[in-house]
């Protein structure tokens, strides 16, 4: 039983998610990188950091579907409980996201609802907002529309540059992430299915 991460980018959530894992010795290892582009540069960390990586281009296959049952097919024989976006640019589909019901996070760069979508940070500083952040959330069909887990606010300030406040944002996303997924995996953040299970009971 473990956890893949799912990545199109760099991988920096990816790699401090690992080293949380490693350094808080979870009960469910990250045993997989999944990215959906030869070029990602998570593949790099993926390699340094000893952790087997998949790289499987959507092209390749007739359409979705296809290729998400081609991913499915590996991640079930991988014993992947767990499937974390972090820098993922492409919607899940059917097959996935009912193969793994209340079984997919992501993190987004943004206070959501606001903001969802492509390049978060830098729509926030057109904007004009005081204060953007971070929100991890369980991942339904929509874009950056699932229910959310938990947020952590980051000031703008009017010095802030995109690049200035990516970095505050990414800062924030490598602790918060982490921080949830742990709470998730010793029980103290319940999926929602387990939640109505027990009103049921
Ligand atoms: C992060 O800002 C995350 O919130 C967004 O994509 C970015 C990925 O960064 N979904 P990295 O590849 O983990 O460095």
């Amino acid at each position: 039983v473990s956890i893949a991460v799912f990545a199109s980018g760099s991988g920096s959530n990816f790699e401090v998610l690992v080293e949380r894992s490693r350094r808080q010795h979870w009960p469910e290892p990250i045993s997989l990188l999944v990215v959906d582009n030869p070029q990602a540069g998570a593949l790099k960390r993926a390699d340094r950091l000893g952790v087997p990586a998949i790289s499987c281009r959507p092209s390749d296959y007739e359409n979705k579907e296809a290729f998400e049952k081609e991913l499915l097919s590996l991640l079930r024989k991988r014993g992947i409980e767990w499937i974390l976006l972090a820098g993922y640019m492409r919607l899940l589909g059917s097959t996935l996201l009912q193969a793994y019901p209340w079984r997919i996070l992501n993190i987004h760069p943004s206070l959501l609802p606001a903001f969802q979508g492509k390049d978060a940070i830098e729509r926030a500083l057109d904007y004009g907002v005081r204060w953007s952040g971070v929100t991890v959330h369980w991942v339904d069909e929509g874009i950056d529309t699932g229910p959310i887990i938990d947020q952590k606010p980051v000031l703008v300030e009017p010095e802030d540059t995109v690049d200035t406040l990516r970095k505050k944002v990414q800062f924030v996303e490598h602790n918060l992430y982490p921080a949830v997924v742990y709470k998730l995996l010793t029980g103290r953040i319940q999926p929602p299915d387990a939640q109505s299970a027990e009103e049921i009971d």
